[in-house]
């Protein structure tokens, strides 16, 4: 049986009352409690549809912290490493890695392992060939999901 959630539903809950409602009632019939009232839309918050995958736990535990897509703990609208790759494209890719259908497990794998800029290299200790491998399909499989 396959079951995904769907998060991030702001902007069509806002744009869609009714739907939006309906699927508040589908996500509390899944467990998950809807504790605030949604956020206003913004063009910083893209919707995502996460994949219900193995890859999706690496992502959230090891570079969502950097790379997710909802705002910062300190108030800031996105996360740095989606600020930072917001700015670097310049609307040409989305800086939310789970939008980017051009990460491949190789080329995913070249960032792990090497860094850039900000971002650290994980050794083979931290993150195996495996779960970069479960992190790409993760990515390719939300990308897919959200239209990407
Ligand atoms: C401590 C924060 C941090 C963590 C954790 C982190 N990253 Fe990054 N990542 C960054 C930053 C910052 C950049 C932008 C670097 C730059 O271009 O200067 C980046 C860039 C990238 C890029 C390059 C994208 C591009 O087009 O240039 C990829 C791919 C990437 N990260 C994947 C990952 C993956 C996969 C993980 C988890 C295994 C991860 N990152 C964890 C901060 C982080």
């Amino acid at each position: 049986m396959s079951r995904r959630l769907i998060i991030g539903l702001a902007p069509i809950s806002f744009a869609i009352p009714a739907a939006g409602l309906a699927l508040a009632l589908v996500a509390a019939g899944t467990g998950l409690a809807i504790a605030q009232p949604a956020p206003a839309p913004s063009a910083t918050q893209p919707v995502i549809n996460k994949a219900d995958l193995p890859g999706r736990q690496i992502f959230d535990h090891q570079c969502a912290p950097c790379h997710g897509a909802g705002p910062g703990d300190d108030g800031a609208p996105m996360l740095p490493a989606t600020a930072l790759l917001t700015r670097k494209y310049e609307g040409n890719k989305p800086g939310a890695l789970e939008l980017r259908t051009d990460l491949d497990a190789e080329v995913l794998r070249y960032f792990v392992r090497n860094g850039s800029g900000g971002m650290p290299m994980f050794r083979k200790s931290e993150l195996t060939d495996a779960q970069v491998d479960a992190v790409a399909a993760y990515l390719a499989a939300t990308a897919r999901a959200s239209g990407g």
